[in-house]
């Protein structure tokens, strides 16, 4: 039973890194095009939640799942903490490093995988985590992964999909996310599945109030969400106490 499992999240994995591996040179445009441009104000958003710490120049703060490294990016300009990105899906991560060549930044970008990673117990200051948690085989365990990495009062940021709070809108944005989008999405990537499984994993994750529920099993304090743009996406703050 238990190896069935294992198997199971093993196979989950790796469809994962190789549905990013093969839309890795799409994603950036796709993100920006597909959400007009609102991704990069939700990210803008994960870098307020974190304005203290990333103003202190001996902070450390990882990037988990960081894909093509925009919000690593945006971290280590906000500030003066010292940010490192880690993915497990390396051309998601060549993304991420010719971004740093082209804009002469070093952050460090680590191929790992986020629900396994080889730094000690109380290493950092924060963990973020946009568009990630959503797509680890087994959400509970890589909350607790996250959680281990943390120093003591150090803070997680979750910015993943959600629900929309309102019915009307989110019936409406529900049949552009599983009719409209997966075929933009498909026919500019070439992978149609990958543009698919995208609505149907947001369907199966979470809405706001269960995340913040899991996120309390799992050990943080002081949870608190924000929804954006009408629950589309929200952020999720906790700490470890
Ligand atoms: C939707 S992208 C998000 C990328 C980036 N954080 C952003 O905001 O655009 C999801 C990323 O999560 C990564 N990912 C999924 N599961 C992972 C895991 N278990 N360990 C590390 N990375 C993972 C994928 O490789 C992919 O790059």
């Amino acid at each position: 039973m238990l190896n069935e499992k294992i198997a199971a999240e093993q196979k989950h994995a790796k469809a994962v890194r190789e549905m990013f591996s093969g839309i890795a040179p799409k994603y950036d445009f796709l993100n920006h095009f597909l959400s007009l441009n609102i991704d990069k104000r939700w990210r803008r958003l994960v870098a307020q939640k974190l304005e203290n710490i990333l103003e202190n120049p001996n902070a450390l703060i990882l990037d988990v799942a960081c894909g093509t490294g925009d919000l690593a990016f945006l971290l280590q300009n906000s500030g003066k903490a010292k940010v490192i990105g880690t993915d497990f899906c390396r051309p998601m991560l060549k993304v991420a490093f010719d971004k740093n060549k082209k804009n002469n930044t070093a952050i460090p970008y680590l191929e790992a995988d986020g629900m396994n990673l080889s730094f000690a117990n109380h290493t950092f200051d924060a963990v973020t985590i946009a568009f990630g948690l959503r797509n680890f085989s087994n959400w509970q365990n890589g909350l607790q992964e996250l959680f281990r990495i943390l120093k003591k009062n150090g803070k997680l940021v979750v910015l993943e999909f959600s629900t929309p709070v309102l019915p009307g809108f989110r019936q409406a944005f529900q049949f552009y996310f599983s009719h409209v989008l997966p075929r933009i999405g498909g026919a500019v990537s070439g992978s149609r599945g990958a543009y698919e499984y995208l609505p149907d994993s947001v369907l199966r994750f979470p809405d706001q109030r269960n995340l913040v529920r899991m996120m309390r099993e799992n050990g943080f304090s002081d949870i608190e969400y924000k929804n954006l743009t009408g629950g589309i996406a929200a952020i999720h703050t906790g700490t470890k106490k």
